[in-house]
């Protein structure tokens, strides 16, 4: 199982037996992505429960999210969104977001969940010429773009919208006032 950052495996055991609370269809998602090369890249239940709990939190309706991978985290926003919302992820991986569709369908949230394929700057760029926005991006995909996916995701965001970043290598360089949360 992918660990959390600076959870000691005793504090994550705890956390996961206290305040954990992953549908089947989110475990089985986990389960067969850890069997995979490349399963770490896959946020932490604990993060997903997160994600969920922010989406909730900023009563988001519209989400975009740069870097699907196998769908955890979509999944997890997806399920916590209401019947109306709607989910825009990027990759450009066609293996890894196959397994990621079949689960989006198990789950019964593949009408919320629109996959664009492709590099993602180019996906963002289409996204703005199309006049879309969003309440809330999620940015976890290839790290050396990231100060291009965020000055992007700032001209995609609704006013009072939120940029959740995976990972932050640095402070970005943007004239754009940027709170770092966490
Ligand atoms: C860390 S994983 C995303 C994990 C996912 N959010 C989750 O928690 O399950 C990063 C993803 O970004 C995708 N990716 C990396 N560079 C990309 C690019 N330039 N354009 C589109 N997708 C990219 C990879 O294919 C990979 O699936």
């Amino acid at each position: 199982m992918p660990k959390d950052i600076n959870l000691t495996e005793k504090l994550q055991d705890y956390c996961h037996h206290h305040f954990l609370n992953e549908s089947r269809v989110l475990q089985a998602l986990r389960k067969q992505t850890q069997t995979m090369p490349e399963g770490s890249m896959q946020i932490t239940p604990l993060q997903g429960q997160l994600l969920g709990f922010l989406v909730k939190m900023t009563n988001a309706k519209t989400i975009l999210e740069i870097g699907t991978y196998t769908g955890y985290s979509s999944l997890t926003m997806a399920l916590s969104l209401p019947e109306e919302g709607r989910i825009i992820t990027c990759d450009r991986n066609v293996k890894w977001t196959n397994v990621a569709k079949k689960y989006w369908e198990l789950a019964g949230v593949s009408h919320k969940i629109t996959l664009m394929m492709g590099k993602a700057v180019d996906s963002l760029q289409k996204l703005i010429q199309q006049q879309e926005t969003f309440d809330l991006v999620l940015i976890d995909a290839d790290k050396s773009n990231y100060g291009t996916y965020l000055e992007l995701s700032l001209s995609l965001l609704n006013p009072n919208g939120v940029i959740l970043v995976d990972n932050m290598p640095c402070t970005p360089k943007t004239g754009h006032k940027v709170k770092r949360v966490f």
